[in-house]
């Protein structure tokens, strides 16, 4: 076993790191507050490669294994997770589901503008009615030859309003169930899509949270990603690397609070020497890195398993699980340490505490995370 990462991995690593400390932390405070798309942020994120990591290079991606693509969720998140969800959704949802699911047609046409970072990607599986049971689709797409007539409403999409395509869930036989459900490409601009108004949020306020409309919608045959009723499998393989993505994101959110409580200690004094002396809040930060280390090395673990082709189900909704866990009481442990200065914006910590909480919900509440894994477990 070899925990050294390549000279290849530290250089993403670098140039993540490099790119948070100077593009994305001079406004990060404003955006949160003002509830501000990160649209040019984006597009630089795009032009150096980070949209597409995984997707090979002949469809405009950076060819990066998921191990780079942890390393860079993680530095990202570390100062701007409104930034990281998008790039995740980008990433290992939209991305990656087409790289692997779709035919060479749909490849050309949608994968590599949205792996170049020219355009941006959402995927839409919540409804009002279904979110962790996600098998109760009410959006139908029904089949009328040669399209599919789409109705119905997706809601909570981050990059609703910011992506051009959609990758859309959908039910077209009631009578088979899960096994009845379609994944097809819908164009933002397509007739009868309506994007619902941006949700006022906790946390990631930065990212543009939507609900969408389908009324009537018209969508060609041949944008069905995969055979008929292969939908859901399509939306929980997809989900399956998605929440590697989301622990990156919720370790980077807890290392960037752990790492700002880390250098306060050492500068801030109380009773005559820096707060770090008092063995309360020492222990704290003990107990702080040990969890990270932990979280990341299960996130490893994860993309290690997707790296190797092997089943990464269990490990990435452990990974998921442990590290949103461990981003609230990381984040929260980091405002303590800063005392007063720790509740108010300009520090940062409290606006990590509140986008940590969205990990334990979004791609699978950390019930179905523990669903996932007891099942998995159970069944030997
Ligand atoms: N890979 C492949 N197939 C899978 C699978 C996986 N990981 N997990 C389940 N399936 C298959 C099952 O084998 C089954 O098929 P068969 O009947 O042919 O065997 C079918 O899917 C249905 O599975 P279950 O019976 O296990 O379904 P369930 O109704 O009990 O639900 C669940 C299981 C794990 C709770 C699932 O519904 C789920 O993951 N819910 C959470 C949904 C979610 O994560 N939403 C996230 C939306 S995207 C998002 O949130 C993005 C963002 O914020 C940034
Ligand atoms: P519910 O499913 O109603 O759950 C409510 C509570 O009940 C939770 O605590 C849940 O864990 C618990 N619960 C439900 N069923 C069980 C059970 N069987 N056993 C134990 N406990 C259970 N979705 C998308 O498709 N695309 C996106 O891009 C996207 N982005 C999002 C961004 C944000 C900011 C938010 C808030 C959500 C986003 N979502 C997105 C939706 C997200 O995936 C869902 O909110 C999530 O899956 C939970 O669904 P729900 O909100 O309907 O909660």
């Amino acid at each position: 076993m070899n925990f050294q990462l390549t000279e290849e991995q530290i250089a993403v690593q670098m140039a993540a790191r490099d790119f948070a400390k100077n593009e994305l932390l001079p406004g990060v405070i404003e955006r949160d507050e003002h509830q501000k798309f990160p649209a040019e942020q984006i597009k630089k994120l795009g032009e150096l490669g980070f949209m597409g990591m995984m997707v090979d290079p002949k469809y405009g991606g950076s060819g990066m294994d998921t191990i780079s693509y942890v390393l860079a969720m993680e530095e990202i998140s570390k100062v701007d997770a409104s930034v990281s969800v998008c790039m995740s959704v980008n990433n290992s949802l939209v991305c990656w589901g087409m790289e692997t699911f779709c035919n060479e047609e749909q490849k050309q046409k949608y994968l590599v503008p949205l792996a170049k970072g020219e355009k941006i990607g959402a995927f839409l599986l919540s409804e009002p009615e279904a979110g962790s049971d996600a098998t109760s689709q009410r959006t139908t797409a029904i089949d009328m030859g040669d399209h599919y007539l789409v109705n119905g409403i997706k809601n909570w999409i981050t990059n609703g309003n910011s992506a051009s395509t959609y990758l859309v869930i959908a039910q077209t036989d009631v009578e088979k169930g899960h096994k009845g459900i379609n994944a097809l490409i819908i164009d933002k601009n397509a007739p009868g899509v309506v994007v619902g108004a941006k949700e006022n949020k906790l946390g990631i306020r930065g990212s543009d949270t939507h609900s969408i409309m389908f009324q009537d919608v018209k969508v060609p045959k041949e944008n069905r990603i995969g055979a008929d009723g292969f939908g859901f499998t399509f939306a929980m393989k997809v989900l399956s690397g998605g929440r590697i993505g989301i622990a990156a994101q919720a370790l980077g959110i807890a290392s960037g609070a752990y790492e700002l409580a880390l250098k306060y200690s050492k500068e801030r004094k109380a009773f005559g020497t820096e707060i770090s002396n008092h063995q309360a809040i020492a222990f704290k930060l003990a107990d702080m890195a040990t969890e990270i280390e932990a979280a990341r090395l299960l996130c490893f673990k994860a993309a290690w398993h997707k790296d190797e082709h092997m089943d990464y189900t269990l490990s990435s909704a452990m990974a998921k699980l442990y590290a949103s866990t461990i981003a609230q009481t990381v984040t929260n442990e980091a405002i303590q340490v800063h005392g007063g200065y720790g509740y108010v914006k300009e520090f940062h910590v409290e606006r990590l505490m509140r986008d940590a909480k969205i990990t334990q919900i979004y791609e699978g509440t950390s019930e179905v995370q523990k669903i996932v894994i007891s099942r998995t477990i159970l069944k030997g």
